[in-house]
């Protein structure tokens, strides 16, 4: 069977670590899909910032619509992150008929009950795995592995910057911004680092975790937000003397008004174990009513790690083509129709 043909959108860390595990993992990827997986064509802001990356058998441009118009590309991967031109992107491939891979947690965010829709309505899957918690397979966990459960809540440690800032700053007594500097040349941090510490990048996230955990539209504009841009070193030191942690937390819990979902600094206590998550790992706690406590835990940012769910979501797609290219799930997200009417 002739591999699938993908069209890349960015080849910044995320974009160049898929191409990386890609390339490595070739053979593992090609028998899990049951096909090879081909990146024929790559869209990069800057062509000449490429270095080391290997792209032979690319066609590479700096306009990511000749990317999503390009006949031959059967799957989009969307890596370049942010509202615009991304939403105009995906919708125009969706509209195409190309299905779509994305990293953007913005973007499902505030945009995904229309790009949802719009991919029900032609028939094509978007996946976005990997924009929550990086590596960690918690939109797969949640939608398949807990789908038999009523889940009452989750709660989690699902910004890697904030993470590792906190921990930075416990650990080595380090300076906040020198610790998100560090974040930043690591490929941690957001375009605009603001979202890291100012919680809206949790709030993405969480948004994206309680429209799968409960069945409910994306609504950002729901979430309650607190960064940890009011965290002193003082206040890191004076918690763990007192036995606690100081963790940025996104959570989201079913109440009697509805679900209630907001992201601020938490105080926990050390014996728990994620007080003891540390660095840019992340980890979610969800409860079902079923399965009861269960938890995730892994790298929550970083090129390979959220390289590692991009290609998961590709070789969902590809699979979901080559087993069943008639009768597909439409997309890989929630059924918009059934939920126009719940609350939050
Ligand atoms: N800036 C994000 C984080 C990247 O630090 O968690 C992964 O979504």
């Amino acid at each position: 069977m002739k591999p699938v043909k993908i069209g890349l959108l960015g080849l910044g860390t995320v974009g160049g670590g898929t191409v990386r595990v890609l390339t490595r993992n070739r053979d593992e990827i090609t028998r899990r899909a049951g096909r090879g997986i081909e990146i024929i064509a790559a869209a990069a802001r800057n062509l000449d910032s490429l270095g080391d990356l290997d792209t032979t058998g690319m066609r590479l441009t700096e306009d990511a619509f000749e990317v999503v118009e390009d006949p031959e590309v059967e799957v989009i991967v969307e890596l370049i992150g942010g509202l615009s031109p991304a939403r105009e992107l995906v919708l125009r491939a969706i509209d195409q008929g190309k299905h779509v891979v994305t990293a953007n947690k913005a973007l499902i965010a505030h945009h995904g009950n229309e790009i949802f829709q719009r991919a029900q309505e032609k028939g094509v899957m978007v996946a976005f795995e990997a924009a929550v918690a990086g590596g960690i397979p918690i939109i797969k966990a949640i939608r398949e592995g807990l789908a038999g459960n009523r889940i009452e809540w989750l709660a989690g440690i699902i910004n890697g910057t904030a993470n590792f800032i906190l921990t930075e700053m416990r650990d080595k007594g380090r300076d906040f911004n020198d610790v998100l500097a560090e974040a930043q040349r690591l490929g941690y941090a957001e375009a605009d680092p603001t979202f890291d510490v100012e919680g809206v990048d949790a709030a993405h996230k969480l948004t994206i975790l309680a429209s799968i955990a409960f069945g409910v539209p994306l609504q950002f504009d729901r979430v309650y937000m607190e960064g940890i841009t009011g965290i002193s070193r003082e206040d890191v030191a004076y918690a763990s003397e007192l036995g606690y942690r100081i963790k940025h937390l996104g959570i989201a819990r079913r109440s009697p008004r509805g679900i209630e979902l907001r992201v601020h600094p938490t105080l926990i206590p050390e014996r728990r174990l994620i007080a003891n998550v540390d660095g840019v790992l992340n980890a979610v706690l969800v409860w079902g009513d079923a399965v009861g406590p269960t938890l995730y835990y892994g790298a929550g940012a970083g090129a390979e790690p959220t390289a590692s769910a991009v290609v998961a979501d590709l070789v969902d797609v590809v699979r979901a083509l080559t087993i069943d290219p008639e009768n597909r799930v439409p997309h890989l997200a929630f059924q918009p129709d059934a939920l126009a009417d719940t609350r939050i």
